[in-house]
């Protein structure tokens, strides 16, 4: 794994802009895995501008997500649709039929994710962008998940309902089921550009790291895939062997 500690977030942000600018400016067709989340705001505000000031064009390409919650309709603003939307997809030309993410509506839920994988196999990713979670998950794949599963549904953790309590106007508002991709279809991924952000996710930094390889640590999962990259700032990096 390759590993760029900065000193603060707009930083982070800078360089994460610099591994996805080497995709979008290489490839004009390219397929990026996105992530919702605090941590990727300033990279898709980073995108924003560089289309804006410099033209960058997403006609072509395509983007498909990790995750989505159950229940929520893509004009709820809590959903990660919603959340798409406002944070990049309307700030770039990207067409709007080209960007994927599981229906948090659908009601067969084996056979959205059935057809959830099936797009992600017609879409190799040539990146997919991730945060982490404090207690190491992926998307919404809490620890226990096992690595050879593709696109299924879960239900959240009582601390993930908790961190995420804050978007809510309450904790019983937090859907307590989502959809996400699994840890395999994760790493189909050409690149992986994985985000840590704030002293609270050190720990989780450290094992994905250094700890071992297990699915009681999803992130660590990221240890086998030959082309990962880290960038962190320096609290979440704090941990970590220097
Ligand atoms: P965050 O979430 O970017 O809001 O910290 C990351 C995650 O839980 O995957």
């Amino acid at each position: 794994m390759k590993i760029i500690i900065a000193k603060d977030y707009e930083q982070v942000s800078e360089r994460a802009w610099e591994v996805m600018r080497e995709v979008v400016y290489g490839k004009k067709d390219a397929v990026l895995g996105l992530a919702t989340g605090s941590t990727p705001i300033g990279l898709y505000d980073k995108m924003a501008e560089d289309h804006r000031r410099n033209g960058t064009s997403y006609r072509l390409m395509r983007t498909v997500n990790l995750d989505e919650y159950a229940g929520l309709s893509p004009e709820n603003d809590q959903s990660y649709r919603y959340f798409m939307n406002e944070h990049l997809f309307n700030r770039i030309d990207v067409q709007k039929q080209n960007t994927f993410i599981e229906n948090g509506l659908a009601e067969d839920e084996a056979a959205e994710c059935a057809r959830y994988n099936a797009i992600l196999a017609q879409l190799p990713r040539d990146i997919q962008v991730l945060g982490i979670g404090a207690n190491g998950h992926i998307a919404f794949n809490e620890p226990g998940t096992p690595f050879d599963w593709e696109t299924h549904t879960v239900a959240l953790t009582q601390n993930t309902i908790q961190m995420n309590a804050r978007f809510f106007k309450s904790e019983s508002e937090v859907p307590r089921r989502a959809f996400t991709m699994g840890p395999k279809n994760i790493m189909d991924a050409k690149r992986i550009l994985i985000i840590a952000v704030g002293a609270n996710k050190a720990e989780a930094v450290r094992g994905m790291v250094e700890g071992a390889v297990t699915p009681d640590l999803p992130a660590s999962i990221l240890q086998r895939h030959p082309d990962c990259t880290l960038v962190a700032d320096e609290a979440a990096a704090s941990l970590l062997k220097k």
